[in-house]
């Protein structure tokens, strides 16, 4: 049997408390917003794979297609002894990587959710049995303390995930990215790339509406754990281009006026009838602004590979 280790970087009560936290800052401010880390609860994360799957859904096809064909070229530039991967999910992409790296000795996935950190564990262990697994259930914006293992280190942040920070979160998570680098050690980033916006809305509103199912599940996660009177059907999913940012808002709009209890945190939130809580920010790329916030952080971009239709981005970096 091979290693598997599953570390709970927090107490269990530290995710209710920072649930707690984000919810009192975020629903009694205008505009309303929720931060997106909220809808990875088992639900959540099936949720987000059935959303993998949808034909809108392009990015996980488009950075699973440079995966398949650049996995060698990132095992030849970066001989990686450890894969730390952040937001990892499914792991499922990951696989590309763990097959071409031919010396590596473990794999670090970071995630919230503890149920998509086991799954993942359970499907990459069955074919990897010799690799070293220590899954931290953790959050990746709090720079997470990483076990020690041997180098070099690449660090992984797939699927376009770096989309859902805003701005200034983003700056603040490449910094301490920059800062679990060794020289030697490489960054591949994964960014979804600006286009056309009928597809980009497409891929966000999809016409079996998992996407909506998704975005209501942060409700459901409010009313178990904080006790929420809310209702799901009370709400619509919006899904909105914005130009100007070049980011996709996902927002849940109230359908009438309303009131959502929150007996745990002796909280009532007022909605006007079509009053929106902003749920997430899906930020899209331009080559130069990945290449220009990298080096704030301290980052050279060594590698740039897009899939044929040019939809999605991965990058490789180096520690200036
Ligand atoms: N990398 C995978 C999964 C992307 S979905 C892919 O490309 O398909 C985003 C993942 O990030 C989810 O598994 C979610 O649980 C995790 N996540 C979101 N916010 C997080 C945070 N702040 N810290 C750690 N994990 C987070
Ligand atoms: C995880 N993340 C990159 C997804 C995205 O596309 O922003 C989450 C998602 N939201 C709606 N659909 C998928």
């Amino acid at each position: 049997m091979s290693p598997f280790l599953l570390t709970r970087t927090l107490p269990e009560d530290a995710t209710t408390a920072a649930l707690r936290a984000d919810v009192l800052h975020g629903l009694t401010r205008t505009p309303k917003t929720l931060p997106p880390k909220w809808f990875y609860d088992t639900r959540g994360s099936e949720l987000f794979e059935e959303i993998t799957r949808l034909p809108e859904y392009y990015p996980t096809r488009a950075e699973r297609e440079i995966l398949a064909e650049r996995a060698p070229e990132i095992a030849a530039a970066t001989g990686a002894r450890t894969l730390v991967e952040l937001g990892s999910g499914s792991s499922e992409k990951t696989r590309f990587l763990l097959d071409a790296l031919p010396s590596l000795h473990s794999y670090v996935p970071v995630d919230v959710s503890e149920s998509a950190l086991n799954g993942a564990a359970e499907a990459l262990l069955a074919d990897h049995p010799d690799l070293n697994v220590h899954a931290l259930i953790a959050d990746f914006t709090h720079g997470p303390t990483l076990p020690v293992t041997p180098g070099p280190r690449l660090v992984a942040f797939l699927g376009g995930t770096i989309g859902n920070l805003l701005p200034d979160e983003r700056a603040l998570f490449l910094r301490s990215v920059r800062a679990m680098l060794d020289p030697g050690d490489f960054l591949l980033l994964g960014t979804d790339l600006v286009k056309d916006e009928a597809v980009l809305v497409r891929a966000y509103d999809d016409a079996a509406g998992v996407t909506a199912e998704f975005n209501k599940n942060v409700l459901a996660v409010l009313a178990r754990e904080l006790g929420a009177d809310v209702d799901p059907g009370d709400f619509d999913h919006v899904a909105r281009w914005d130009r100007d940012n070049e980011w996709i808002e996902m927002r849940l709009r109230a359908r009438s006026a309303l009131t959502v209890k929150i007996p745990e945190l002796d909280l009532v939130v007022p909605f006007e009838q079509g009053e929106e809580l902003r749920t997430e920010v899906s930020a899209k790329f331009r080559q130069d602004g990945v290449r220009t916030e990298l080096a704030a952080a301290g980052m050279d971009l060594t590698h740039w590979w897009t899939d044929g239709e040019g939809r999605f981005a991965l990058s490789l970096a180096t520690a200036s």
